[in-house]
Protein backbone atom coordinates (compact mmCIF):
# COMPACT_ATOMS: atom_id res chain seq x y z
CA UNK A 1 0.00 0.00 0.00
CA UNK A 2 1.15 3.53 -1.33
CA UNK A 3 0.33 6.89 0.69
CA UNK A 4 0.72 10.43 -1.33
CA UNK A 5 3.02 12.99 0.55
CA UNK A 6 4.33 16.30 0.75
CA UNK A 7 7.67 15.39 0.07
CA UNK A 8 8.99 19.21 -0.61
CA UNK A 9 7.57 22.23 -1.39
CA UNK A 10 5.46 21.53 -4.39
CA UNK A 11 6.78 17.84 -5.01
CA UNK A 12 3.72 15.26 -3.95
CA UNK A 13 4.99 11.45 -3.97
CA UNK A 14 4.27 8.20 -3.31
CA UNK A 15 6.08 6.35 -0.05
CA UNK A 16 5.51 3.11 1.61
CA UNK A 17 2.17 2.77 3.79
CA UNK A 18 2.22 0.91 7.13
CA UNK A 19 -1.39 0.47 8.58
CA UNK A 20 -1.59 1.26 12.25
CA UNK A 21 -3.91 -0.56 14.72
CA UNK A 22 -6.73 1.56 16.71
CA UNK A 23 -5.62 2.32 20.65
CA UNK A 24 -8.07 2.79 23.26
CA UNK A 25 -11.20 5.07 22.34
CA UNK A 26 -9.94 4.72 18.42
CA UNK A 27 -11.01 3.54 14.93
CA UNK A 28 -8.89 2.03 11.58
CA UNK A 29 -10.49 3.65 8.58
CA UNK A 30 -10.11 2.61 4.86
CA UNK A 31 -9.78 5.78 2.95
CA UNK A 32 -12.78 5.48 0.28
CA UNK A 33 -12.26 8.60 -1.44
CA UNK A 34 -10.71 11.83 -0.89
CA UNK A 35 -11.09 16.02 -1.94
CA UNK A 36 -9.19 18.84 -2.75
CA UNK A 37 -9.51 22.55 -1.43
CA UNK A 38 -7.93 25.08 -1.85
CA UNK A 39 -6.45 24.85 1.07
CA UNK A 40 -4.50 22.34 0.19
CA UNK A 41 -3.13 23.85 -3.21
CA UNK A 42 -2.09 26.27 -1.07
CA UNK A 43 -0.25 23.84 1.23
CA UNK A 44 1.24 22.15 -1.43
CA UNK A 45 3.08 25.69 -2.83
CA UNK A 46 4.25 26.29 1.28
CA UNK A 47 1.99 28.86 1.20
CA UNK A 48 -0.52 27.98 4.22
CA UNK A 49 2.27 27.26 6.42
CA UNK A 50 6.00 27.68 5.23
CA UNK A 51 6.86 26.19 8.64
CA UNK A 52 4.68 23.01 8.33
CA UNK A 53 7.30 20.07 9.19
CA UNK A 54 7.59 17.69 5.80
CA UNK A 55 6.94 15.26 4.88
CA UNK A 56 2.87 15.47 5.08
CA UNK A 57 -0.14 13.29 4.09
CA UNK A 58 -2.16 16.47 2.63
CA UNK A 59 -5.62 16.64 2.27
CA UNK A 60 -8.25 17.41 4.90
CA UNK A 61 -11.33 16.05 3.91
CA UNK A 62 -12.34 12.09 2.97
CA UNK A 63 -14.58 9.51 3.60
CA UNK A 64 -13.93 6.22 4.51
CA UNK A 65 -15.35 3.03 6.26
CA UNK A 66 -15.04 1.74 9.62
CA UNK A 67 -12.75 -1.76 9.25
CA UNK A 68 -11.63 -2.06 13.01
CA UNK A 69 -12.30 -0.68 16.13
CA UNK A 70 -10.16 -0.54 19.49
CA UNK A 71 -11.43 -0.91 22.69
CA UNK A 72 -13.95 1.23 24.47
CA UNK A 73 -15.52 2.22 21.09
CA UNK A 74 -19.40 3.24 21.48
CA UNK A 75 -19.79 5.50 18.63
CA UNK A 76 -18.95 3.34 15.25
CA UNK A 77 -19.13 -0.47 14.19
CA UNK A 78 -17.05 -2.21 11.53
CA UNK A 79 -19.00 -1.44 8.17
CA UNK A 80 -20.09 2.09 9.12
CA UNK A 81 -19.43 4.89 6.71
CA UNK A 82 -17.47 8.14 7.91
CA UNK A 83 -16.44 11.62 7.70
CA UNK A 84 -13.08 12.81 9.90
CA UNK A 85 -13.81 16.21 11.01
CA UNK A 86 -11.38 19.01 9.81
CA UNK A 87 -10.72 20.13 13.21
CA UNK A 88 -9.95 16.75 15.37
CA UNK A 89 -10.52 18.71 18.94
CA UNK A 90 -13.23 20.52 17.91
CA UNK A 91 -16.66 18.46 18.90
CA UNK A 92 -18.96 21.41 20.16
CA UNK A 93 -19.10 24.61 21.23
CA UNK A 94 -16.65 27.87 20.69
CA UNK A 95 -12.89 27.67 19.12
CA UNK A 96 -10.33 27.79 21.53
CA UNK A 97 -6.66 27.42 20.75
CA UNK A 98 -6.62 23.89 21.35
CA UNK A 99 -10.17 23.14 19.43
CA UNK A 100 -8.75 24.62 16.11
CA UNK A 101 -4.98 23.99 15.75
CA UNK A 102 -5.50 19.95 15.45
CA UNK A 103 -6.07 20.13 11.65
CA UNK A 104 -6.11 17.08 8.94
CA UNK A 105 -3.89 17.85 5.87
CA UNK A 106 -1.81 20.02 8.36
CA UNK A 107 0.14 20.16 10.69
CA UNK A 108 -1.62 16.73 11.34
CA UNK A 109 -0.80 14.02 8.40
CA UNK A 110 -4.11 13.80 6.01
CA UNK A 111 -6.88 11.66 4.23
CA UNK A 112 -4.74 11.13 0.86
CA UNK A 113 -3.34 7.70 2.58
CA UNK A 114 -5.07 4.34 2.37
CA UNK A 115 -5.83 3.77 6.32
CA UNK A 116 -6.31 6.50 8.58
CA UNK A 117 -6.66 5.39 12.41
CA UNK A 118 -9.20 8.19 14.02
CA UNK A 119 -10.28 8.64 17.64
CA UNK A 120 -14.33 7.92 17.62
CA UNK A 121 -14.96 11.54 18.74
CA UNK A 122 -13.49 12.79 15.59
CA UNK A 123 -15.70 11.50 13.05
CA UNK A 124 -19.49 11.99 11.26
CA UNK A 125 -21.76 9.96 9.71
CA UNK A 126 -22.01 10.14 5.55
CA UNK A 127 -25.53 11.03 4.61
CA UNK A 128 -26.92 7.50 3.40
CA UNK A 129 -27.86 9.14 -0.10
CA UNK A 130 -23.90 10.02 -0.49
CA UNK A 131 -21.56 7.58 -2.78
CA UNK A 132 -17.86 8.28 -1.60
CA UNK A 133 -16.42 11.13 -3.75
CA UNK A 134 -19.46 12.95 -2.84
CA UNK A 135 -19.14 12.64 0.67
CA UNK A 136 -15.35 13.39 0.60
CA UNK A 137 -16.47 16.42 -0.69
CA UNK A 138 -18.13 17.53 3.21
CA UNK A 139 -15.88 18.11 6.23
CA UNK A 140 -14.04 21.73 5.51
CA UNK A 141 -15.98 22.94 2.00
CA UNK A 142 -19.83 22.18 3.08
CA UNK A 143 -19.10 23.15 6.32
CA UNK A 144 -17.49 25.91 6.26
CA UNK A 145 -20.50 27.21 3.66
CA UNK A 146 -22.84 26.33 6.09
CA UNK A 147 -21.38 28.22 9.31
CA UNK A 148 -21.83 30.99 6.63
CA UNK A 149 -25.09 31.08 6.05
CA UNK A 150 -26.96 29.23 8.64
CA UNK A 151 -27.95 32.07 10.50
CA UNK A 152 -29.89 33.84 7.46
CA UNK A 153 -33.80 33.39 7.44
CA UNK A 154 -35.82 32.36 4.68
CA UNK A 155 -35.98 35.00 2.21
CA UNK A 156 -32.99 37.09 2.44
CA UNK A 157 -30.37 37.72 0.17
CA UNK A 158 -26.84 36.48 -0.05
CA UNK A 159 -23.68 36.96 -2.74
CA UNK A 160 -22.01 34.21 -3.49
CA UNK A 161 -18.26 34.49 -5.08
CA UNK A 162 -16.87 32.27 -7.87
CA UNK A 163 -17.79 28.62 -8.49
CA UNK A 164 -15.71 26.63 -6.08
CA UNK A 165 -16.43 24.17 -3.59
CA UNK A 166 -17.22 26.45 -1.12
CA UNK A 167 -19.15 28.80 -2.83
CA UNK A 168 -21.13 25.87 -4.82
CA UNK A 169 -22.13 24.67 -1.37
CA UNK A 170 -23.45 27.75 -0.42
CA UNK A 171 -25.48 27.85 -3.33
CA UNK A 172 -27.00 24.85 -2.65
CA UNK A 173 -27.62 25.07 0.67
CA UNK A 174 -29.30 28.65 0.28
CA UNK A 175 -31.59 27.67 -1.92
CA UNK A 176 -32.75 24.52 0.34
CA UNK A 177 -33.21 27.08 3.33
CA UNK A 178 -35.25 29.74 0.74
CA UNK A 179 -32.66 32.28 0.38
CA UNK A 180 -32.18 34.26 -3.08
CA UNK A 181 -28.71 33.99 -4.08
CA UNK A 182 -26.28 36.00 -6.77
CA UNK A 183 -23.50 34.35 -7.68
CA UNK A 184 -20.45 36.22 -9.34
CA UNK A 185 -17.88 34.18 -11.67
CA UNK A 186 -15.49 34.68 -14.15
CA UNK A 187 -16.85 32.62 -16.65
CA UNK A 188 -20.11 33.03 -18.71
CA UNK A 189 -20.05 29.30 -19.23
CA UNK A 190 -20.24 28.32 -15.63
CA UNK A 191 -22.45 31.64 -14.64
CA UNK A 192 -25.14 28.86 -17.23
CA UNK A 193 -24.39 25.96 -14.73
CA UNK A 194 -24.69 27.71 -11.20
CA UNK A 195 -28.32 28.75 -12.85
CA UNK A 196 -29.52 25.27 -13.53
CA UNK A 197 -28.24 24.65 -10.07
CA UNK A 198 -30.34 27.36 -8.40
CA UNK A 199 -28.43 30.91 -8.69
CA UNK A 200 -31.25 33.63 -9.38
CA UNK A 201 -29.13 36.19 -10.72
CA UNK A 202 -25.35 35.86 -11.76
CA UNK A 203 -22.92 38.74 -12.38
CA UNK A 204 -19.51 38.06 -14.53
CA UNK A 205 -16.94 40.04 -12.07
CA UNK A 206 -14.81 40.08 -15.22
CA UNK A 207 -16.77 41.61 -17.06
CA UNK A 208 -17.99 44.19 -14.68
CA UNK A 209 -15.11 44.61 -11.76
CA UNK A 210 -17.57 46.57 -10.09
CA UNK A 211 -19.82 44.01 -9.72
CA UNK A 212 -21.06 45.63 -6.42
CA UNK A 213 -23.28 48.15 -8.80
CA UNK A 214 -25.07 44.71 -9.67
CA UNK A 215 -25.71 43.31 -6.95
CA UNK A 216 -27.48 46.83 -5.65
CA UNK A 217 -29.64 46.77 -9.17
CA UNK A 218 -30.66 43.15 -8.10
CA UNK A 219 -31.25 44.33 -4.38
CA UNK A 220 -31.66 48.02 -4.25
CA UNK A 221 -31.20 47.93 -0.28
CA UNK A 222 -28.26 46.01 -0.20
CA UNK A 223 -27.80 42.24 0.66
CA UNK A 224 -27.89 40.27 4.09
CA UNK A 225 -24.55 38.25 3.58
CA UNK A 226 -21.71 38.08 1.48
CA UNK A 227 -20.00 34.72 1.34
CA UNK A 228 -16.42 36.06 1.20
CA UNK A 229 -14.06 33.81 -0.74
CA UNK A 230 -11.78 36.80 -2.20
CA UNK A 231 -10.60 38.16 1.07
CA UNK A 232 -9.08 41.48 0.55
CA UNK A 233 -8.95 41.88 -3.05
CA UNK A 234 -12.85 41.71 -3.12
CA UNK A 235 -13.76 42.76 0.28
CA UNK A 236 -14.43 46.71 -0.79
CA UNK A 237 -16.26 45.89 -3.19
CA UNK A 238 -18.78 43.17 -0.97
CA UNK A 239 -18.94 45.90 1.98
CA UNK A 240 -20.82 48.10 -1.11
CA UNK A 241 -23.60 44.85 -1.27
CA UNK A 242 -24.36 44.74 2.28
CA UNK A 243 -27.65 46.40 3.54
CA UNK A 244 -26.92 48.33 7.22
CA UNK A 245 -26.08 45.82 9.53
CA UNK A 246 -25.25 42.92 6.95
CA UNK A 247 -22.67 40.49 7.52
CA UNK A 248 -19.51 39.71 5.76
CA UNK A 249 -18.87 35.68 6.22
CA UNK A 250 -14.60 36.24 6.13
CA UNK A 251 -13.55 32.87 4.82
CA UNK A 252 -11.08 33.08 1.74
CA UNK A 253 -8.26 35.12 0.44
CA UNK A 254 -8.43 34.38 -3.28
CA UNK A 255 -8.23 37.58 -4.47
CA UNK A 256 -5.36 38.27 -1.59
CA UNK A 257 -5.23 38.39 2.40
CA UNK A 258 -3.61 42.15 2.58
CA UNK A 259 -5.21 45.34 0.82
CA UNK A 260 -5.88 49.05 2.39
CA UNK A 261 -9.81 49.35 3.31
CA UNK A 262 -11.87 52.56 4.52
CA UNK A 263 -13.35 51.14 7.44
CA UNK A 264 -16.08 53.88 7.46
CA UNK A 265 -18.98 51.77 5.90
CA UNK A 266 -18.09 49.35 8.57
CA UNK A 267 -18.86 51.19 11.38
CA UNK A 268 -21.81 54.19 9.93
CA UNK A 269 -23.81 51.31 8.52
CA UNK A 270 -22.95 48.45 11.53
CA UNK A 271 -21.96 45.96 9.21
CA UNK A 272 -20.22 42.55 10.49
CA UNK A 273 -17.20 40.65 9.47
CA UNK A 274 -17.21 37.79 11.01
CA UNK A 275 -14.22 34.91 10.39
CA UNK A 276 -15.66 31.40 9.81
CA UNK A 277 -12.99 28.60 10.16
CA UNK A 278 -15.00 25.40 8.87
CA UNK A 279 -17.11 24.45 12.09
CA UNK A 280 -17.26 21.61 14.47
CA UNK A 281 -18.15 18.23 14.62
CA UNK A 282 -22.41 19.59 15.98
CA UNK A 283 -21.98 21.89 13.10
CA UNK A 284 -21.31 18.82 10.32
CA UNK A 285 -23.93 16.87 12.04
CA UNK A 286 -26.40 19.75 11.77
CA UNK A 287 -25.71 20.42 7.72
CA UNK A 288 -26.03 17.07 7.41
CA UNK A 289 -29.47 16.63 8.69
CA UNK A 290 -29.97 19.77 5.72
CA UNK A 291 -28.57 17.38 2.94
CA UNK A 292 -30.17 14.43 3.93
CA UNK A 293 -33.57 16.29 4.25
CA UNK A 294 -32.84 18.06 1.09
CA UNK A 295 -31.45 15.72 -0.84
CA UNK A 296 -28.07 17.98 -1.88
CA UNK A 297 -25.45 15.96 -3.91
CA UNK A 298 -22.05 18.00 -3.88
CA UNK A 299 -20.94 18.88 -7.42
CA UNK A 300 -17.97 17.43 -8.58
CA UNK A 301 -16.17 18.52 -11.16
CA UNK A 302 -13.52 15.47 -11.56
CA UNK A 303 -13.41 12.01 -9.96
CA UNK A 304 -9.47 11.08 -10.48
CA UNK A 305 -8.13 7.60 -9.55
CA UNK A 306 -5.69 7.61 -6.68
CA UNK A 307 -2.94 7.39 -9.09
CA UNK A 308 -3.84 10.58 -10.81
CA UNK A 309 -3.87 12.87 -7.45
CA UNK A 310 -0.99 14.97 -8.64
CA UNK A 311 -3.30 16.03 -11.22
CA UNK A 312 -6.00 16.99 -9.20
CA UNK A 313 -4.07 19.31 -8.00
CA UNK A 314 -2.70 20.74 -11.64
CA UNK A 315 -7.01 21.04 -12.18
CA UNK A 316 -7.35 22.66 -9.02
CA UNK A 317 -4.55 25.15 -9.91
CA UNK A 318 -6.19 25.87 -13.24
CA UNK A 319 -8.75 27.27 -11.80
CA UNK A 320 -11.08 25.53 -14.35
CA UNK A 321 -13.28 23.59 -11.77
CA UNK A 322 -16.48 23.59 -11.49
CA UNK A 323 -17.03 22.84 -7.81
CA UNK A 324 -14.90 19.68 -6.19
CA UNK A 325 -12.19 17.98 -7.16
CA UNK A 326 -12.40 13.80 -5.92
CA UNK A 327 -9.98 11.55 -5.78
CA UNK A 328 -11.14 7.78 -5.43
CA UNK A 329 -9.69 5.26 -2.91
CA UNK A 330 -6.90 3.45 -3.64
CA UNK A 331 -7.27 -0.38 -3.80
N1 LIG B 1 -11.95 29.89 6.46
C1 LIG B 1 -12.24 28.62 6.19
O1 LIG B 1 -12.65 27.87 7.06
C2 LIG B 1 -12.11 28.14 4.78
C3 LIG B 1 -12.66 26.91 4.42
C4 LIG B 1 -12.61 26.53 3.08
C5 LIG B 1 -12.00 27.37 2.16
N2 LIG B 1 -11.45 28.54 2.56
C6 LIG B 1 -10.86 29.47 1.60
O2 LIG B 1 -11.91 29.90 0.75
C7 LIG B 1 -11.41 30.12 -0.56
C8 LIG B 1 -12.17 29.22 -1.53
O3 LIG B 1 -11.84 27.89 -1.26
P1 LIG B 1 -12.36 26.73 -2.21
O4 LIG B 1 -11.74 25.47 -1.71
O5 LIG B 1 -13.83 26.83 -2.34
O6 LIG B 1 -11.66 27.16 -3.57
P2 LIG B 1 -11.85 26.63 -5.03
O7 LIG B 1 -12.77 25.47 -5.04
O8 LIG B 1 -10.50 26.43 -5.61
O9 LIG B 1 -12.59 27.84 -5.75
C9 LIG B 1 -11.92 28.70 -6.59
C10 LIG B 1 -12.95 29.52 -7.37
O10 LIG B 1 -13.14 30.77 -6.75
C11 LIG B 1 -13.42 31.74 -7.72
N3 LIG B 1 -12.52 32.90 -7.58
C12 LIG B 1 -11.19 32.95 -7.75
N4 LIG B 1 -10.76 34.20 -7.60
C13 LIG B 1 -11.85 34.96 -7.38
C14 LIG B 1 -12.07 36.34 -7.18
N5 LIG B 1 -11.06 37.21 -7.23
N6 LIG B 1 -13.33 36.76 -6.98
C15 LIG B 1 -14.35 35.89 -6.94
N7 LIG B 1 -14.21 34.56 -7.13
C16 LIG B 1 -12.97 34.11 -7.36
C17 LIG B 1 -13.23 31.12 -9.08
O11 LIG B 1 -14.54 30.82 -9.58
P3 LIG B 1 -14.94 31.20 -11.10
O12 LIG B 1 -14.06 30.33 -11.97
O13 LIG B 1 -16.38 30.89 -11.18
O14 LIG B 1 -14.63 32.66 -11.28
C18 LIG B 1 -12.46 29.85 -8.76
O15 LIG B 1 -12.73 28.80 -9.64
C19 LIG B 1 -9.91 29.85 -0.48
O16 LIG B 1 -9.22 31.05 -0.22
C20 LIG B 1 -9.78 28.91 0.71
O17 LIG B 1 -8.50 28.97 1.29
C21 LIG B 1 -11.49 28.93 3.86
Amino acid sequence: MKQWQIVEWAKLAESDFSPGAPAEGQVRLKMRAVSLNYRDHLMMLGQYNPKQPLPLVPCSDGAGEVVEVGPGVTRWKVGDRVCPIFSQSWVGGPPSKERISQTLGGPLDGTLRPEMVVDQQSLVAVPAHLDWEEAACLPCAAVTAWNAISDQPAGSRIVVQGTGGVSLFALQLAKAAGLEVLLTSSSNEKIERARALGADHCVNYRETPEWSRAVRAWARDGVDCVVEVGGAGTLEQSLRCLKPGGKIAMIGILAGAAKPLNVLPILMQQLRVQGVLVGNRDDFEAMNRVLARAQIRPVLDQRLPYSQAPQAWERLASGQHFGKVAISGCW
